[in-house]
Formats: structure tokens, sequence, C-alpha cells
């Protein structure tokens, strides 16, 4: 797989972006292909200082005129996701793209302050929330596109209404696939609602990419984890090349509520194309998020 070179990108001068998990890993490297492609690009990070240097770093390597900001979010925080969206309706006219990246892997089965398993609270209803609180500003900016980095872990994926934070039987794995099950489900039924409305939504899997997510897994898969991040994964520049295709290629200008990987559409697992769970997950993430469905 090849990086996408800015000169086959279309001229972004006149795209609003806002990407999440920026600081580092993917997010970062997608960062600095669409702002020097002329984005105006908001950065989301949840620490003051590696979001200050995340945007250097971008500016850095974009090049003086990139048009480049960032706002601070904690995704495993409720009131973190309003405080962005509003902050960012705020300070911004339109939202052209929106990148929903941020991401983890826990160890340890942990609670956010909202009571929800961190897993799912930061993979999905973090995507969850704050698209559908940026949900009129991107049918107003239409057309426009929002961007769910899924994983193929999707595939081992399961949802258990009855104990979605895995109260019974937590693993790393168990958790990580069903948010990402998640996202894949989301994108599907967002991109229902959607329809007619000029808003594209597609997920995607960006590979086995060498980041820093690798280093919340246990310590016994860390020495295979350094052998695999050395022959056989993608440099986490590869890892942005389907973000940055699905954000802003003309190719897949009208194409919705698919699964990439590889700039290439693949069948998601048949859990991730069920309309009947994507609903009843839609239903409870609203629950969870005190919205309405
Ligand atoms: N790497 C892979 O092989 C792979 C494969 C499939 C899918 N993915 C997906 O790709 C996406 C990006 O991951 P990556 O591989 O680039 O990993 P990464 O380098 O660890 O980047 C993850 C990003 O998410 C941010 N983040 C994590 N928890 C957050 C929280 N609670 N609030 C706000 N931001 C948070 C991180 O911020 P900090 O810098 O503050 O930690 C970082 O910017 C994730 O959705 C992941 O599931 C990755």
């Amino acid at each position: 797989m090849t990086v996408q070179s800015t000169l086959e990108l279309p001229v972004l001068s006149s795209k609003t972006i806002l990407i999440t998990g920026a600081t580092s890993g993917i997010g970062l490297e997608a960062s600095v292909v669409l702002a020097r492609a002329g984005a105006r690009l908001t950065m989301i990070g949840r620490d003051p200082a590696r979001t200050a240097a995340a945007v250097a770093q971008v500016k850095e390597r974009a090049g003086g005129s990139s048009r480049v900001d960032s706002l601070l979010c904690d995704f495993s925080s409720q009131a973190s996701i309003r405080k962005l969206a509003a902050d960012f309706s705020a300070s911004h006219q339109r939202l052209d793209i929106l990148i929903n990246n941020a991401g983890a892997v826990n160890v340890e089965r942990r609670l956010t302050e909202d009571g929800i398993e961190s897993t799912f609270a930061v993979n999905h209803l973090g995507y969850y929330l704050l698209t559908r609180l940026l949900l009129n500003l991107l049918v107003k900016s239409a057309p426009s596109r929002i961007v769910n980095v899924a994983s193929q872990g999707h595939y081992s994926g399961t949802l258990d209404f009855d104990d979605l934070g895995f109260q019974r039987g937590y693993s790393i794995m168990k958790a990580y696939s069903r948010s990402k099950l998640g996202n894949v489900l989301f994108t599907r039924r967002l991109a229902r609602d959607l329809k007619e409305k000029s808003v594209t939504v597609n997920a995607l899997h960006p590979g086995g990419v060498a980041t820093n997510i690798w280093s919340g897994a246990p310590g016994w898969a860390k020495p295979l984890l350094a052998l695999a991040k050395r022959f056989f994964m993608l440099t986490p520049a590869q890892g942005a090349e389907t973000i940055v295709y699905l954000a802003t290629s003309p190719a897949v200008e009208k194409v919705t509520g698919l699964y990439f990987d590889k700039n290439r559409p693949k069948e998601a697992a048949k859990l991730g194309q069920d309309d009947a769970l994507a609903d009843r997950l839609w239903a409870e993430s609203a629950r969870l998020v005190k919205l309405e469905a």
C-alpha cells in the first residue's frame, strides 16, 4: 500500500475538517496530509501538552500556510464531548468532514465517570455522541462526510445488551471488538438516516499499524507485538491512507454506509450488516448518552 501523496489529493482549501485522536498514530499522520492539502483542520487531543506538540508538528510538516488549530476532549467523559461540540460549533460556521478516530484498548475493565465500560464509552459512544451533536452542522454544510475508524477486530465482536460493559467475563479483545462492531453498526444506521441529506458516512480498517495503541496490550503480548511492529505492520502514514481516501476522494463522494479496507469496500461481519441490531444499538446508545433516539 502506498501513501497517497498530496499531489493526488483534491485541494481542500474550502474544507473544514475535525479529526479526533490527532495526537498520535494514524490520526496524526492523516492530519499532516489533510493540512498539507490546505484544509482548515481542528485536531482533537485530550492532553494539552501532547495536543500542542502535535499541532506544532503538523504545522511544521505541512508547511507555513497550513490552517490548523486544536480543541481538547477526553472521550471517556460525556461532559467533555458535549463541551467539545459546543466549542467547535461556537467557533466554526461549517463542518465538511468529521473523522472519528480516537480509540484505545484497556487491559483492565474500568468504568468512566458516566459509569460505562471505558472501551465501549471511548471507542463507540465517543463517536456516537460527538457525531450526533455535530450532525446539524454537517447537514448544513452538505455535501459532507463522516469517516469512522473501525477495525477488522469488529469481525469477532458481539453485542449483549444485558451486559454491554462485560460485568461478566471482561477481556481486552472482547471489549475492543464490541466497540469496533459498534462503529460498523453505527455507520450503517447513520448512513440510512442521512441518505437524503448528502452526508456520507463510512467505516474503515486502517490495517495493522505500528502505533501507540499497542502499548495498552497485556505484558505477555509485548514481545510478539514488537516483532510484528518491526516486520509486518504498516507505518502510521500508511495506516492513515484509507482515512484520507474516504475523507477526500471524489471516487467515494456519493458512497455511504460501507466498510472499507485498503481503499476498497469489504463485506463487514454478518452482525455488522444486521439492521435490527444497528437500530437496537442506536437506541441503547441514545439512552446511555441521554439523547432522544
Ligand atoms: N493501530 C492499528 O493497528 C489499528 C488497527 C485497527 C484500528 N485501529 C484504530 O485506529 C484508531 C487510531 O488508533 P492508532 O492506532 O493511531 O493508536 P494511537 O497512536 O494510540 O492513537 C490513538 C489516539 O486516540 C486518542 N485517545 C485515546 N483515548 C482517548 C480518550 N479517552 N480521549 C481522547 N482521545 C483519546 C489518543 O490520545 P493520546 O495521545 O492522548 O493517548 C491518540 O490520539 C483507533 O480508533 C483504533 O481503534 C488501529
